[in-house]
Parts: C-alpha cells; structure tokens; sequence
C-alpha cells in the first residue's frame, strides 16, 4: 500500500523541472551508476563483457525515448546499427532492445519503421521495448510489419498490468512470437491497467503460462522469485523444452539470483542500458522500488 503510494509519487515527481535537475546532477555519482552501464558504448561493451564471463547473456539499450526531430531519430539508428554490428564483431552473446519513441515513433509511424528496419535488417536479433500505453497499438503493428515483411529476427514486450494484454497475446500467438513479458513499469489510470499488485502478478502468471504452452519463445522478466520458481515448475511439469524460454533482470537488480538461475543451467540475460540520457529509466527503476530512491537521498545528504 504504502509502495503503491511511493512508486506514484517518485514516477509523478519524475516530470519535475526540478527533481530533474537535482537528479541529472548528481544520480550517476549518488548509486544510479548501479543500474546504467556509463554513458559511452565503450564503457557498456566493457560491462557487456564482464557479464558474459561471468556466465550470463545480455542486451542492452542506447537510453533516451521522445526525441525531437527526423534528423536525432535517424542519427540514433545510426548509432544502433554501430552498437548491433559492433556487438557481432566482438562476438558478445548480446542483443539489443530498443524504443520506438526514441526512433521517432511520436514524429511519424513511418519515420519509426523506416529506422526499426534498418536496424533489423543487420540479421541481428532486436526486441522492441514496451511503452506507455498510448504507443502498444503502433507498437504491436510495426512488430507485426516486420514479421509480414519477412524479418524473424525480432521481438517484442507484453506488460501483464494492461487489461488488454491477454487479448493481444492470443492475437500474436500464431505468429510464434519471441515475446518478453513484463509486469509494467509506466504509471497507468485504472481503465487501462490493474491499480493493485496482485491483480497485475495473477495476470503476470496466467500469461506466462500461455505463453510457456504455446510454443514460441519467452523471456520470462521479472526479479519475482515465487513467480521465477513458478515458470520453473511449471515448465518441467509440462515438457517445456529449456531452450523455449529465458530469464531476464534488469542490469544491477538481484545479481545473485541472476548468478544462482545461471548455475542451476537456465538462460539468463541482464538487461544492461548506457547513454547520456539515463534520467527517465533511473526514476522507472526508483519507482519500482522506492527504497532504491532512499539509498539515492541518503547518498545526497551524507556529502
Ligand atoms: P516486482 O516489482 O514485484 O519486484 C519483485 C522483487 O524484485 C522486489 O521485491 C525486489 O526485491 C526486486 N526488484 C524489482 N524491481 C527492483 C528495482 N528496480 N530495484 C531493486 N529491486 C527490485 N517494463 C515495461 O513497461 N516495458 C518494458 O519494455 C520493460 N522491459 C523490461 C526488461 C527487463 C529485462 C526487465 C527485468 C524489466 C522490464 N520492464 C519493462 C520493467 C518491468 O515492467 C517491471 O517494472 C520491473 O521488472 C519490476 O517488476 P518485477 O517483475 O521485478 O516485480
């Protein structure tokens, strides 16, 4: 209840001219570094690494959503097509994930296709983040474009808070789609997503075990336990081969249980972000645990 009440007001507060200054200036230094692989593609390659020797797969993610013309979305395609071949030159067992907001999806449709494509068209694997509600639709029919125009190396996010989701998976079922799902990180109004939590974990669970049943590929992202340990059950109990799923945490959350799932032979992929424009993806992961948001404050008055 009183999380609830946090996670609002720290993703409120997020759009505060102020709270964004403060942040911006000193939330690397005060522990965001914790979830943010530095600001260059050399310092991320270099973490990249570290997390596969260390027996764990990873993807990761120029951070930075809206942008503001044609000519910043076309250049943050570019530097995905750097990432994604530079990735394949080094041989890193690492995709990546991307948003469409950040390749122009609020310019034009057509802007955000345009630049997706060429970035699929790489032959690397891509998976297509999930926004704010307002962006599934679009979401949903370029991932669809994609595969209609033959690209099989691309996947996308289903959040288990929206009402809609378990209709938008039964609709992508036949495509056997490489789906992540995910419990939500967006602050959403009551008609469209589940205000309370166990609502949103009870959905999380029925889809996933559509999803294990029904054949294509799911990373199953969460840091749950009771529901990882549930997708372990469940997939042994109904033959689920092992390569038909992964585990997937965010980058700097439960390392341990990453490291413990890996030993116990399961796939597991750290989602490990980098880039100047690390703010909005810090305040997601304060409001998912506003503990987290404590430790940054605690930092800030013990300078
Ligand atoms: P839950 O919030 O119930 O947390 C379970 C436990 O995990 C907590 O008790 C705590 O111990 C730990 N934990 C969770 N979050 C933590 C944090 N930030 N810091 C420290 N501990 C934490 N969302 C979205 O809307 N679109 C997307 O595309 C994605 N993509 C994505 C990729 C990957 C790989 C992951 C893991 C998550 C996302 N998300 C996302 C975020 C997702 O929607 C959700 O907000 C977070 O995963 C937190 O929810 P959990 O499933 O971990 O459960």
């Amino acid at each position: 209840m009183l999380n609830a009440a946090l996670r609002k007001v720290i993703l409120s507060a997020a759009d505060n001219a102020q709270v964004r200054r403060v942040v911006s200036k000193h939330g690397m230094r005060l522990g965001g570094a914790r979830f943010v692989a530095g600001e260059t593609m050399d310092e991320c390659v270099r973490v990249l690494r570290e997390l596969n020797d260390r027996g764990l797969y990873a993807n990761t993610t120029l951070l930075g959503e809206a942008v503001r013309d044609e000519a910043e979305a076309r250049a943050v395609a570019d530097e995905y097509i750097v990432l994604v071949d530079r990735l394949a030159a080094e041989a890193l067992r690492a995709n990546v994930a991307l948003k469409l907001t950040h390749l122009g999806l609020e310019l034009s449709e057509g802007l955000a296709y345009d630049n997706l494509r060429r970035i699929v068209e790489r032959g690397s694997f891509i998976r297509i983040d999930m926004e704010q509600s307002a962006f599934v639709e679009p979401t949903l029919r370029l991932y669809r474009r994609l595969r209609d125009d033959g690209f099989d190396n691309v996947g996308t996010v289903l959040q288990a808070y929206l009402y809609r989701t378990e209709s938008d998976l039964e609709g992508l079922l036949p495509l056997r789609p490489n789906l992540r799902l995910v419990k939500g990180a967006y602050l959403e109004p009551p008609d469209v997503a589940y205000p309370k939590k166990t609502d949103v974990d009870a959905a999380y669970v029925r889809l996933l075990e559509t999803m294990l049943r029904a054949g294509g590929y799911t990373a199953i992202a969460t840091h749950d336990e009771t529901i990882v340990e549930h997708a372990i059950r469940f997939a042994d109990e109904h033959a689920v081969p092992n390569d038909t799923f992964e585990f997937q945490m965010l980058y700097g959350v439960r390392p341990q249980l990453q490291l413990d799932l890996a030993a116990r032979g399961y796939k597991v992929l750290v989602a490990t972000p980098y880039g100047p424009e690390w703010y909005p993806y810090l305040m997601r992961r304060l409001g998912e645990r506003p503990a987290n948001a404590l430790f940054l404050l605690r930092n800030l008055t013990r300078r």
